[in-house]
């Protein structure tokens, strides 16, 4: 069962990178902010600022390297999400969110958003602070 689980998130970071190995960091966020842009995902999130929902870093930061999370991701975007946020605790990460419920972005395709979400998942987070 560990050596599965050890498998499963193998594969998941490893899925989580082919789109974007060797992009520097200033053209992945220019990519987010372009996706980002396009489907009005700006609206609610940013890549650092807090806006109606949490910042693209900290969902990076709180998925990287869970299995699935590629798959998890797009599930939440194109199905809808509820109140997730509110159980990972994002005072952690020091964000209070205003909206706790995200609709299900219809006008997003399966494939832009399986991009979005790479892409968010590459982002660097070494930075992001997190309090026990
Ligand atoms: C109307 C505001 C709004 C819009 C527009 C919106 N989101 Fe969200 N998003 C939220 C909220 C609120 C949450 C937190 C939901 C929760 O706690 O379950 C969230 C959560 C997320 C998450 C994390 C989901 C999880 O399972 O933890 C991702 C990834 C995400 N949004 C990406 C996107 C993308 C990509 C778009 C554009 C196609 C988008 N969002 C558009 C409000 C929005």
């Amino acid at each position: 069962m560990k050596k599965l689980v050890a498998g499963l998130i193998g594969l998941s970071v490893l899925t989580s990178i082919p789109a974007t190995a060797g992009d520097n960091q200033q053209e992945i966020e220019r990519k987010i902010r372009e996706i980002a842009d396009k489907y009005g995902c700006s609206t609610c999130h940013d890549i650092d600022q807090p806006k109606n929902s949490v910042p693209f870093r900290i969902i990076a930061k709180e998925y990287q390297g869970k299995p699935n999370a590629v798959e998890n991701l797009v599930k939440s975007i194109k199905g809808a999400s509820f109140a997730k946020w509110q159980k990972i605790g994002p005072e952690k990460y020091g964000v209070k969110p205003r909206a706790i419920y995200m609709p299900r972005q219809r006008s997003i395709p399966e494939e832009e958003a399986k991009k979005i979400v790479e892409l968010i998942l590459s982002l660097d987070t070494s930075k992001v602070q997190v309090k026990k």
